[in-house]
């Protein structure tokens, strides 16, 4: 695949981990004159330091952030979002559309799974892991009916194999992967492809939450000793990976790729 084109490239959970770095390293392979890069997350200061790294590696990039809480989004914002960002632009004009789904939470993990069952929570922790993310990729999808696009969801070993503690996390995962595996059966390969990315176990503030949070002593001593002796990997060489499978593109259109494959 060459990514070299102009592009509109939009990334949920761009202000920190994994996300800052899809925005940081996408940003360096598109086409700097014409594209487009939209970041999203809550924390504006953080979104703008990620915006900061962009452009001054890619100072003609065009990149707007926005602050959006996902708990409460709706698809409006989303259709808002891409109408403000496309403003005075023809959508046509770009080579490819690039959505990447990366904003995640773990859920409580000190909870056992038969411990489950408050629908308020339920309904929270649904709605930032997965609704928003469907409600923002139909809104991509409409708005770039047209375009070549790659829809890129950050899975996870999680969503395939069950864990214990992370009930909340293994079933909004496998759900949002079959989501997309199902997109990638409905729409063309040559319009719209699909990745499900499993990045592998990263040092971000995630696997920092099941180390110190989680109910499983041994989960958690398993992220401690990982981190420990420096063999969890970082979001640089996950993305790295990531942007080399992209680039090798030996993939089917809804398939789960793992770092480790
Ligand atoms: N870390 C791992 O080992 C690992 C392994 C497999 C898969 N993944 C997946 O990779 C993705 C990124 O994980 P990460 O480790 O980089 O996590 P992280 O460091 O905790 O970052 C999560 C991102 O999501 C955003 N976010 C969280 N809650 C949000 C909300 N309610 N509204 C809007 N944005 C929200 C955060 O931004 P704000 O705080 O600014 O809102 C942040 O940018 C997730 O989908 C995760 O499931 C991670």
């Amino acid at each position: 695949m060459d990514l070299n084109q102009s592009t509109y490239l939009l990334v949920t959970g761009a202000s920190r981990g994994i996300g800052q770095e899809m925005a940081h390293q996408l940003a360096g392979q598109v086409k700097e004159a014409g594209s487009v890069l939209v970041l999203l997350g809550r924390s504006e200061p953080q979104l703008e330091q990620t915006k900061a790294v962009i452009l001054a590696d890619r100072p003609k990039l065009t990149v707007h952030t926005y602050s959006l809480e996902l708990a409460t989004s709706k698809s409006e914002d989303f259709a808002r979002i891409l109408d403000e960002t496309l403003s005075g632009i023809d959508s046509n004009e770009f080579e490819r559309a690039i959505v990447v789904h990366n904003a995640g939470t773990l859920g409580d993990t000190s909870k056992h799974a038969h411990e489950l069952g408050d629908i308020e929570i339920l309904e929270q922790y649904y709605h930032v892991n997965l609704f928003s993310a469907l409600a923002l990729n139909r809104e991509f999808m409409r708005v770039f009916a047209n375009q070549r696009k790659l829809v890129v969801n950050l899975s996870t070993l999680a969503a395939l194999e069950p864990f214990s503690s992370m009930a909340y996390y293994c079933t909004v995962k496998a759900a949002r992967e079959m989501y997309f595996r199902v997109l990638a059966l409905e729409e063309s390969s040559e319009k719209t492809l699909v990745i499900n990315y499993a990045p592998g176990v990263i040092d971000t503030q995630m696997t920092l939450q099941v180390q110190s949070e989680s109910h499983d002593p041994a989960l958690a001593a398993a992220f401690r000793e990982q981190r420990e002796s420096k063999s969890m990997l970082t979001p640089q060489q996950t993305v790295l990976k990531f942007i080399q499978v992209l680039q090798a593109q030996k993939f089917n259109s809804g398939d789960h790729v793992d770092y480790r494959d």
